[in-house]
């Protein structure tokens, strides 16, 4: 994945995608839209940002183009380059203020110590599984939303090329999505391991043209250890396993980062760390998670997400972001992914998950009891 070759992807991209550089008037939000896009797309950030692009010919129109499709956003925009966090910073930084709590002065923490990692074992009565990713996407190219169907192609290209240097456990294949069965993609998508197709979001912004084309996974002997490529992000690295070893999941991954880093030259800086395309991604990258099981807890809505909102964490459905529970088995995962290290959030998600265990404990004896 050694993009130390300006070449590749470095020139001023076309124009890819359909967005008009400049829009004719301030998009507007429906009552009700509760996007940070509609909050802080104020008059005068639009009046100084409408016309302006990024280095990579990524405007405006472009950055905002799924949140004014999808009024439903939580966020409402995707970047279209590194550049497009300095580019669009009075809008951005806005933005990853208010989600991660991080400063335009703050600067990034990281640190992968698995022996900081003080985790009790949580009962796996109600663990089902435990994943943590990290998504980077390489230097020198734009981002999914901007790059063209030759550099993705590229890419891939570079991310085999790596794949094929892992050892030990890291050992596995690469599987391209456009060479892949129907049913072993449904297969892949019902057992967690690889990601859905046709979010209208990513499709708002550009992240699914070319579709399946340049995007594929790549899978270790024992499913432990996965790699996305060039979905929403070019990559998304992955430990997970069944149970809640938390530990031996961040562990794994803390290894695949140490060899990843050194063959591959990422999109990064000081004040963001790891770049990405959506701004809830930024920094570490990383979301940690459990499936963990809460029949009751999650009967009482008002008190589960009382809990999450105290430890940071986000409650998400089984089938993964915008998908619904079943069987009473939530994704409880760190919802800030800059500000703190990897280890830090870590200790977040372990933190919302152990309190959310303990009160599900509490109510199966209330239930007992009456
Ligand atoms: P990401 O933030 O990595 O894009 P998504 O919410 O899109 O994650 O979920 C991607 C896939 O990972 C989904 O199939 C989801 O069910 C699965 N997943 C997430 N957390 C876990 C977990 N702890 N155990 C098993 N699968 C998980
Ligand atoms: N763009 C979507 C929204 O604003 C998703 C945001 C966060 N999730 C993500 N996968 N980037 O609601």
């Amino acid at each position: 994945m050694g993009c130390n070759n300006s070449r590749q992807g470095e020139t001023h991209n076309p124009n890819t995608n359909t967005q008009k550089p400049r829009l004719q008037k301030k998009p507007e939000f429906q009552n009700g839209c509760k996007s940070l896009l509609s909050k802080y797309l104020t008059d005068d950030v639009f009046q100084q940002l409408n016309g302006v692009s990024d280095k990579f010919g990524y405007s405006l129109a472009e950055l905002i183009n799924s949140g004014v499709v999808n009024q439903n956003s939580s966020i409402g925009v995707y970047a279209g380059s590194p550049d497009s966090y300095s580019t669009f910073a009075p809008l951005l930084n806005q933005i990853i203020q208010e989600y991660h709590g991080y400063d335009p002065a703050d600067l990034h923490k990281s640190d992968w110590d698995v022996s900081k990692c003080n985790f009790e074992p949580l009962d796996d009565k109600y663990c089902m599984s435990t994943r943590i990713r990290f998504a980077r996407n390489l230097a020198d190219f734009p981002l999914g939303t901007k790059i063209t169907k030759e550099q993705r192609r590229q890419v891939e290209s570079l991310a085999k090329e790596a794949f094929q240097k892992f050892e030990g456990e890291l050992l596995g294949t690469y599987h391209s999505l456009a060479n892949m069965d129907k049913q072993t993609q449904k297969q892949l998508i019902e057992e967690h391991y690889l990601f859905k197709e046709g979010d209208k979001y990513l499709e708002a912004a550009g992240l699914n043209r070319d579709w399946p084309d340049g995007r594929g996974i790549f899978i270790n002997h024992s499913k432990t250890f996965l790699i996305w490529v060039n979905e929403e992000d070019q990559f998304r690295v992955i430990s997970m396993q069944k149970g809640g070893d938390i530990k031996a999941v961040f562990g794994r991954l803390s290894n695949a980062h140490t060899i990843i880093n050194k063959v591959a030259k990422f999109a990064y800086n000081d004040h963001l760390g790891a770049i990405s395309t959506c701004p809830t991604n930024i920094g570490t990258g990383l979301r940690a998670s459990i499936h963990v099981k809460l029949p009751l807890l999650s009967k009482d809505m008002e008190t589960f997400e009382k809990i999450a909102e105290k430890n940071h964490v986000q409650i998400r459905g089984i089938h993964g972001e915008h998908s619904e529970s079943e069987g009473g088995i939530f994704d409880i995962s760190n919802k800030r992914r800059i500000g703190f290290s990897e280890v830090e959030l870590v200790h977040d998600m372990f933190n919302g998950v152990k309190e959310m265990i303990e009160k599900e404990k509490e109510l199966e004896k209330h239930a007992i009891q009456s």
